[in-house]
């Protein structure tokens, strides 16, 4: 059945034009890249480059947080997030010309020296940063980036002479280290600057390897800095570059009024490794080029073949195209032709480049989430759900991380909440963390017991949706019979019980089966996806309830393609049960309550004065189909009355207004601030989602585009946060600074607004029997075109609209043959042509 709407309430198509001068920068699509015109950003930007096996943060200042497979146990550079954006932050590099005088130093980031450039301009790109500076009749281009599959962090430096008469330039790039363990090197002040060390090791043609270490760490990981080129003279400590005491700044240090830095080594105190080198005198119009590293290895042996690699500048050119193929090959998986230019730049680039990241740092490491201590790690749910935005594209990466998830769930079913991957790969039996709800740790109830869980409701269930989406990607049926262990906390990972992927997921849905309330829907736990409510044990969620029934439809999936008619069977008893138990108890008249207190208190009730009404429990329950006809239809017109917004959707309304230790941490924000009636861009998503499911390409539609990050170029002042990726919140109508944006790059909202563009809204999705295509769009659109790869073969999709619906799919023809249903065939090879009509 088609499902038209007015045109009326179709969303004009809105345009980022390439190259617009909007105020900070504009996107440049063809070359994939956002481009800064000033470095005066209203908050920090940044980047990624790398993956978390080596890699990590450069900021559009030249500032860089490198670490090495774990942001808390393996740091390599002291990049301090909360310093002024004008402060050095572990990283720079210093141009220094000769004058009559003596020199002029700048710094083509502008941060430390904030030199006044004449151009100036940093290309956020795929996996690189790349700075264009014009300054002393000079043009400095540097690209940083790291190698596919490297340990390096490469910087590549070209100095061009814009003037008439030589001149005679020397560069200067320096790094501050840090130790590895992240928290220690601002706890302790004693024992971690006794250990750091750096070591400058000559070669015989004047080239130098600075190599670093904390003392315990010199045979077994050490950090070295060399260039391609011959340097002059180094420094390796902080005090001596800075000078006077450091009296000497960052912004102009003291040092570089000489012709060569110290040769300073460093044992103990502030290490850092400036190179000095000299450019010597470029002529004009010509270019002086070089290439930095910044690498760990076991020993400087390990390293040598790097440095050997690395210093040859043909491999650096063939590194960074390398990095270019890959990001090709990678966004070749899904890319689309739409009405809407800002859809398409975030879908064809931006949100997929969004999703890499999230699946490489969880939670881990940005400039929010800091990176500090082993307590936050690799997140259960939201690993789990990271992995859903790649499972199209690296299916295959996407397993491993799941099988580690999958190995901290424990033998009862449920997970642990959060593991430091360095831990985990230590095997010390103590590795993964049950997360906040330690916090609560005997808090007793009324009767002496523990009046908190210890675990959280929805983890485990994430998974279940996760393998369902490999399986369905990949159709590799046989990962069901994978031995995993479980998690056994304090013993090895040999000793612990072990049980197939499949067994996992069984636990998975039989833990929430086996802990249900008095209403008979899943108990809350800890918390739900919402962090921040944390009722004692007894409270049930609907949240978790809609989660519960998806994870059980995926499960019946699943056992229908394994031919299990008699699981298939149990578990839709399961999923009728639930439903049931959901319309019998948690309709409230116009929406849908979102937990029930032990007492059986009912909370998202039209009945109370703060938090009448939250977003999660109208959406997924559409999403899991627990929620059907008027209900469900209410139920999202009530959320679309109540929380929408122009800047999202709010995830509750009205946000509590002071702390009520009853309820805890939400109301711990200001209203409409986070979880507290903000707009929490990770639940927009599954808004969108379930508006599909009911047919409502227009609303659907709305919902991406009101937060699509790219549409909000022209608002910068008011969003503050990068136009090119999505932040976590953007601060809801009750708060003084609605529209600002906070927390960008790690958070589920790529994974969903991905899933929700790419397979609801665009509607191609894996299914075990084919590719799904069935779109739900706005009715303004003619129609669109999508190429996706799936098992092996190509797809170029073609959907034609002639009657305006938003949704039903009227015709597929697959290679010229009529196919009766949405579903096109696996071909495993090949190009496919798929003409879908709508109406
Ligand atoms: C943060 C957490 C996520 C949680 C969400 C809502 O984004 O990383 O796990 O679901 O907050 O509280």
């Amino acid at each position: 059945m088609a499902t038209k709407q007015t045109k009326k309430s179709a969303p004009k198509a809105k345009k980022v034009a390439a190259k617009t001068a909007a105020k900070y920068g504009y996107f440049d699509d063809a070359k994939k890249e956002y481009v800064l015109t000033t470095p005066a950003t209203p908050i920090k930007w940044c980047n990624y480059v790398g993956t978390l096996n080596f890699g990590g943060i450069v900021d559009t200042t030249g500032g860089t947080l490198v670490c090495k497979g774990d942001p808390a146990l393996n740091r390599i550079t002291k990049y301090i997030a909360q310093m002024p954006c004008s402060d050095f932050k572990a990283s720079t590099i210093y141009i220094r010309v000769k004058n009559a005088k003596g020199y002029t130093v700048f710094s083509p980031f502008v941060v430390p020296t904030l030199t006044k450039m004449k151009k100036w301009e940093c290309h956020v790109g795929l996996s690189y940063m790349r700075w264009i500076a014009e300054c002393e009749g000079l043009r400095t281009q540097v690209t940083i980036f790291v190698p596919t599959g490297s340990n390096t962090l490469l910087q590549d430096i070209q100095v061009t002479n814009l003037d008439k008469a030589s001149k005679e330039v020397d560069i200067i790039p320096v790094y501050e280290f840090s130790h590895f363990e992240a928290e220690k090197q601002l706890t302790n002040a004693d024992w971690v600057p006794q250990t750091m060390t750096l070591k400058g090791h000559w070669e015989k043609d004047g080239h130098v390897v600075l190599e670093q270490y904390a003392y315990m760490k010199r045979d077994f990981a050490v950090n070295y800095v060399t260039a391609n080129c011959k340097v002059g003279s180094f420094d390796g400590d902080r005090r001596v570059f800075l000078g006077a005491n450091e009296m000497g700044s960052w912004a102009a240090p003291l040092s570089l009024a000489n012709k060569e830095l110290s040769n300073s080594e460093c044992d103990r105190g502030d290490n850092i490794a400036a190179l000095m080198i000299h450019a010597g005198k470029i002529a004009a119009g010509k270019t002086f080029r070089t290439c930095t590293q910044l690498g760990q290895e076991q020993s400087l042996k390990v390293a040598s073949k790097a440095i050997a690699k690395y210093r040859d500048l043909k491999n650096v050119d063939k590194a960074f195209d390398e990095l270019a193929k890959f990001w090709e090959k990678y966004l070749s998986t899904i890319q689309v032709q739409t009405p809407d230019a800002a859809f398409n730049s975030m879908v064809n680039v931006h949100n997929p480049r969004q999703c890499h990241t999230t699946k490489n740092w969880s939670r881990y490491l940005s400039l929010y989430q800091l990176g500090y201590g082993t307590s936050r790690g690799i997140g259960y749910r939201d690993s789990s759900q990271d992995l859903m935005g790649v499972m199209s594209h690296m299916p295959e990466e996407a397993l491993e991380l799941a099988l580690n998830l999958l190995s901290v769930q424990r033998p009862e079913g449920n997970a642990m909440h959060q593991y430091a991957p360095l831990a985990l790969a230590e095997d010390n039996g103590n590795e993964a963390n049950a997360g906040d709800s330690r916090e609560k740790k005997g808090v007793l109830d009324e009767n002496g017991n523990p009046a908190y869980a210890d675990w959280y409701g929805d983890d485990h269930l994430w998974i279940v949706l996760t393998i369902a989406n490999y399986l369905k990607e990949t159709g590799k049926m046989d990962l069901l019979k994978k031995e995993v262990p479980f998690y056994e906390a304090g013993k090895k990972r040999a000793q612990r019980e072990k049980g197939t992927v499949l067994e996992h997921l069984k636990r998975s849905l039989n833990f929430t089966r086996t802990h249900l309330g008095k209403h008979g829907l899943p108990l809350l736990g800890f918390a739900d996806w919402n962090d921040c409510m944390n009722l004692p044990l007894g409270a049930e969620s609907s949240f978790n309830t809609g989660l519960y029934a998806k994870a059980l439809l995926e499960m019946m999936d699943i056992c229908e393609a394994l031919g299990d008619t008699k699981s298939v069977e149990m578990y839709k008893g399961w999923y009728e049960d639930v439903k049931k138990a959901f319309n019998d108890s948690a309709w409230d008249g116009k929406w849908w309550v979102r937990w029930f207190d032990k007492q059986g208190n009912a909370y998202g009730t039209n009945k109370a004065k703060y938090g009448k009404i939250y977003c999660n429990s109208q959406s997924w329950s559409v999403i899991s189909g627990i929620a059907t006809g008027d209900r469900a239809v209410m139920g999202m017109d009530s959320l679309n009355k109540l929380l929408n917004t122009a800047n999202g959707v709010k995830s509750s309304t009205p946000g509590y207004r002071g702390f009520d230790p009853n309820v805890g941490g939400i109301s711990t924000y200001p209203p409409g601030a986070k979880e507290n009636g903000g707009i929490f861009l990770h639940t927009n998503p599954w808004v969108m989602i379930a508006e599909t499911i009911l047919g409502r390409g227009d609303k659907a539609f709305q919902y991406y585009s009101q937060i699509n990050p790219a549409a909000k170029n022209t608002k910068l002042d008011e969003f503050e946060s990068e136009p090119y990726c999505y932040p976590q919140n953007i601060l809801g109508d009750e708060h003084k600074q609605f529209g600002m944006g906070r927390n960008a790059w790690l958070s589920g909202t790529s994974s969903w607004t991905y899933q929700a563009a790419t397979q609801f809204i665009i509607g191609v999705r894996a299914s075990f029997k084919g590719l799904i295509v069935n779109p739900c769009i706005p009715s303004s659109w003619d129609g669109f075109k999508v190429t996706r790869k799936f098992r092996g073969a190509t797809y170029e999709i073609e959907v034609k609209n002639p009657k305006h619906v938003c949704k039903g799919v009227a015709e597929m023809i697959v290679d010229g043959k009529k196919i009766d249903a949405d579903v096109a065939p696996i071909f495993t090879k090949g190009v496919h042509k798929v003409i879908v009509t709508l109406g």
